[in-house]
């Protein structure tokens, strides 16, 4: 079975977090081809695209790949559809053409929808698009036409988010990102996780979703009571089987409130400086670089007491860009003593004042 999956904003992490989800879940996969915006996917045994596009943070859309016009099942009643070009040598009009014609002939009423934004020249529907309007959607990327048959939907992510009964947007990670993060570490069902900077849970709880164990640290009391809360709400609304347990503790003391070496993960968004409101000056980045510095040396000394031999860590690290635009990362001896860096890649988002990159690690001893 041939798939297309279209990766979202971020691509590089997407595609990132497809392999590490294949591989821990040992998925028969050969990739076909890839571009910047997805990638073309053999799969040996059957897969449930449904499912894959809801445990993924980083794909849009998972489309069948079609030999011919012919083996579409065409719905029987009149139908909306679209199409989405991520070739910019292929014509979306002519892809157009080709399939209204298609239509035509096989006696279908078929109704064209134009993406909702952006007007005729956009070339890609939106997984809202695809949900509100029904939509029968053609892909076209590389040399291969799908059918869209999966589709992120953004409303199920959203009701995780808001739907909890504390949260402050400014100190949490994205649902998308947790998710990502997550995949990336390759966390399954059954498995141990610790968040030491857990703040109000947004990684434990897409860790108990996927059926983890998960315990959490925060040095702040309020924090602690808020995840708590958090999670509760959500094991019973998710009906979630898997256990957690939130301390209230300080990170850089971390082996003393945890059984030593007893997680195969440690996922976590930790402190990342003060909360900054615009660029910093260069002492001012100086500054929090270094006290950011002596922190982490002190926690990464900890992870290596709590995380099993042949665990993994994923961690978001700052990056900081001045106001006269020099970037001030830090010293990272700390890893480099004691772990091995299995992939780092960046993340920024316009909103944040600082440049983050998500580490994956694993202990060296
Ligand atoms: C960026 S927030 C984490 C957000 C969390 N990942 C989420 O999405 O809900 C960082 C958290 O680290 C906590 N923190 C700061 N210093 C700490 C320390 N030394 N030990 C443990 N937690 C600490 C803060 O109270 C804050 O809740």
């Amino acid at each position: 079975m041939r798939f297309i999956f279209i990766f979202g904003r971020n691509p590089e992490l997407s595609r990132f977090e497809l392999d590490s989800f294949f591989e821990s879940r040992s998925f028969e996969y050969n990739i076909v081809t890839a571009g910047t915006r997805g990638v073309v996917v053999d799969f040996r045994k059957n897969i449930d695209t449904d499912l894959l596009v809801r445990e993924l943070g980083g794909t849009l859309k998972i489309c069948s790949v079609i030999e011919s016009k012919d083996s579409l099942n065409l719905p029987d009643s009149k139908f909306k559809w679209g199409i989405s070009v991520y070739e910019p040598d292929i014509s979306f009009s002519k892809v157009k053409e080709d399939f209204k014609q298609f239509f035509k002939k096989s006696g279908v009423k078929a109704m064209f929808y134009w993406p909702s934004r952006g007007g005729k020249g956009v070339q890609e529907l939106t997984p809202t698009d695809i949900i509100k309007k029904k939509l029968f959607e053609i892909v076209v990327f590389k040399n291969f036409t799908g059918l869209t048959v999966s589709v992120f939907n953004p409303v199920l992510f959203e009701q995780r988010d808001l739907g909890r009964p504390n949260v402050d947007h400014s100190q949490v990670i994205s649902i998308r990102l947790a998710r990502i993060m997550l995949n990336f570490a390759g966390v399954k069902p059954g498995k141990n996780l610790i968040d030491p900077f857990c703040g109000a849970g947004t990684i434990l709880q897409e860790a108990l979703f996927i059926g983890a164990n998960a315990s959490g640290l925060d040095i702040d009391l309020k924090m602690t009571k808020d995840a708590d809360e958090n999670l509760r709400w959500f094991s019973e609304k998710y009906k979630t089987a898997s256990s957690w347990d939130v301390r209230s503790g300080d990170a850089r003391k971390l082996s003393s409130y945890f059984t030593s070496r007893n997680f195969d993960f440690i996922v976590t968004e930790p402190y990342l400086g003060p909360l900054l409101k615009k660029a910093p000056s260069f002492p001012e980045a100086q500054k929090i670089v270094s006290e950011l510095n002596v922190l982490y040396s002190k926690v990464f000394k900890e992870f290596l007491k709590v995380v099993k031999p042949g665990g993994k860590i994923v961690i978001v690290l700052p990056e900081f860009v001045t106001e006269s635009n020099k970037v001030l990362a830090l010293n990272k001896d700390f890893i480099e003593s004691d772990f091995e860096i299995i992939k780092a890649l960046p993340y920024f988002e316009e909103r944040h004042k600082l440049k983050r990159v998500i580490y994956v690690l694993k202990p060296k001893f």
